[in-house]
């Protein structure tokens, strides 16, 4: 490997690309950031400060704020900071101050795994491996579902589904940076698939290129 190697992953809320990230991130002992935790840190600090998510200055200065090696997932995990994350994500400038903020955390030795929705296109377009990861809205929701009720919750099905398809259209929807895959970017669908079979098909894309690369 040279000094860093990048690996992007995008997909849609739910395909399975947070776990795939942290999978490839053990196996190549890369460092592993989770962008869209600095969404939810924005949209969160605006919901603690009872602020609305339109307040682009106060978004600006919670961004300036976010501090990587402070992310606390147990906090930003919720469904609501999520569906707000999607909301303030669409503002340039918020973009921009937390996009610079992922590309240091890239450059720095050896590398890493970074996973959101813009890391092909926009975050890291020289990125080693571009994999975009996705599954139908239903498998999705279904997944979702089961992980609600694994820990005892309950929640409607079409509910789920309703607020999957809504996020999508914001995420793929928006002016700037949508969600998209690169035009480099390898295409992996987890419908019919388990995690474990995907970080296998993600592995074989990487060692092929490492490969490639060693003979070249
Ligand atoms: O991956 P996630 O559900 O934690 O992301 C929450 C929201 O943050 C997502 O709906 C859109 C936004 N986001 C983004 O715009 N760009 C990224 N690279 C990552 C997340």
């Amino acid at each position: 490997m040279t000094s860093t190697f990048t690996i992007a992953i995008d997909g849609p809320a739910g395909a399975g690309k947070g776990t795939l990230a942290r999978r490839l991130a053990d196996h190549y002992r890369l460092n592993l950031l989770d962008t869209g935790l600095t969404y939810r840190a924005v949209a969160h600090a605006l919901i603690q400060h009872a602020l609305p998510l339109d307040n682009v200055s106060a978004a600006e200065t919670a961004a300036r704020q976010v501090d990587l090696a402070k992310l606390d997932r147990a906090v930003l995990s919720a469904h609501a900071v999520g569906e707000a994350a999607s909301k303030v994500a669409v503002y340039p400038t918020v973009r921009r101050i937390l996009v610079e903020k992922q590309r240091d955390f890239a450059k720095t030795p050896p590398g890493a795994v970074l996973d959101g929705r813009d890391i092909g296109t926009v975050v890291c377009p020289d990125a080693d491996i571009k994999l975009y990861v996705t599954a139908s809205a239903e498998v999705r929701a279904q997944r979702r579902l089961a992980e609600i009720e694994s820990i005892g919750g309950t929640a409607n099905f079409n509910e789920i589904l309703a607020d999957i398809m809504r996020r999508d259209e914001r995420d793929m929807g928006r002016a700037d940076s949508p969600l998209k895959p690169a035009a480099d970017a390898h295409l992996l669908d987890t419908s019919e698939m388990a995690i474990e079979a995907a970080f296998l098909a993600a592995m074989a894309i990487i060692d092929d290129v490492l490969a490639k690369r060693n003979k070249a």
